[in-house]
């Protein structure tokens, strides 16, 4: 090999280094861009809310746990009972250790969402799904706190729907936010992945 080929090579090489890192960039950057939460670190956080029983819930009760959250409402005609039945195969599939994570369900619309309300509208899941309502400031305030969104939308015919985030929360046991939680595969593999913060 010449001096002159291997300067050559040597340029080519750094070259394609640079290309390399250029488009490593830009892929981060395209992939960050696509996050839909900004900032990990500022979702979620304490919260003091009522379950389907009539019982006070704060953070606290799943800390040590890892858990989901989903926001959304009884009277959702589709993806909410679709994102609940997907949780509740999850948890199904966790088996004996269903209880070692938790999964809440937390209503956008806790005007009609009472805790009676979201009981029997739950009764038709598993049991480890908790339903969460309050006054609408402390509903307001966990929407917030989870840089989620809700709108109510009025219907031609005097009724409501409610528009919100159908993203599923994963959560450590700290509370912190991991990752949104993905449900489009076998639940058996998202009971798989949920193990894995156990
Ligand atoms: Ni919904």
């Amino acid at each position: 090999m010449t001096a002159q080929t291997s300067r050559l090579i040597l340029i080519v090489a750094a070259f394609v280094a640079g290309l390399l890192l250029c488009l490593s960039v830009i892929l981060l950057v395209a992939q960050h861009g696509s996050l839909p939460l900004p900032q990990a670190s500022a979702v979620g956080g304490p919260f003091k809310l009522v379950d389907q029983d009539g019982r006070s819930v704060t953070e606290q009760d799943v800390k040590g746990k890892p858990f989901l959250v989903f926001f959304g409402f009884t009277h959702c005609p589709d993806v909410c009972p679709t994102a609940l039945f997907d949780i509740s195969e999850v948890f199904r599939k966790l088996g004996p250790d269903a209880d070692r994570a938790a999964a809440l369900f937390i209503t956008v619309d806790p005007e009609r969402d009472t805790p009676e309300a979201m009981k029997s509208y739950l009764s038709s899941f598993d049991p480890p799904l908790r339903g969460l309502t309050g006054d609408a400031a402390a509903v307001d305030g966990v929407v917030k706190a989870y840089r989620a969104y809700a709108k109510k939308v009025p219907n031609p015919d005097g009724s409501y729907t409610m528009d919100h985030t159908a993203l599923v929360y994963l959560m450590d046991k700290e509370g912190r936010f991991i990752a949104p939680f993905n449900l489009k595969r076998r639940p058996e593999d998202s009971a798989a992945d949920l193990r894995r913060y156990f």
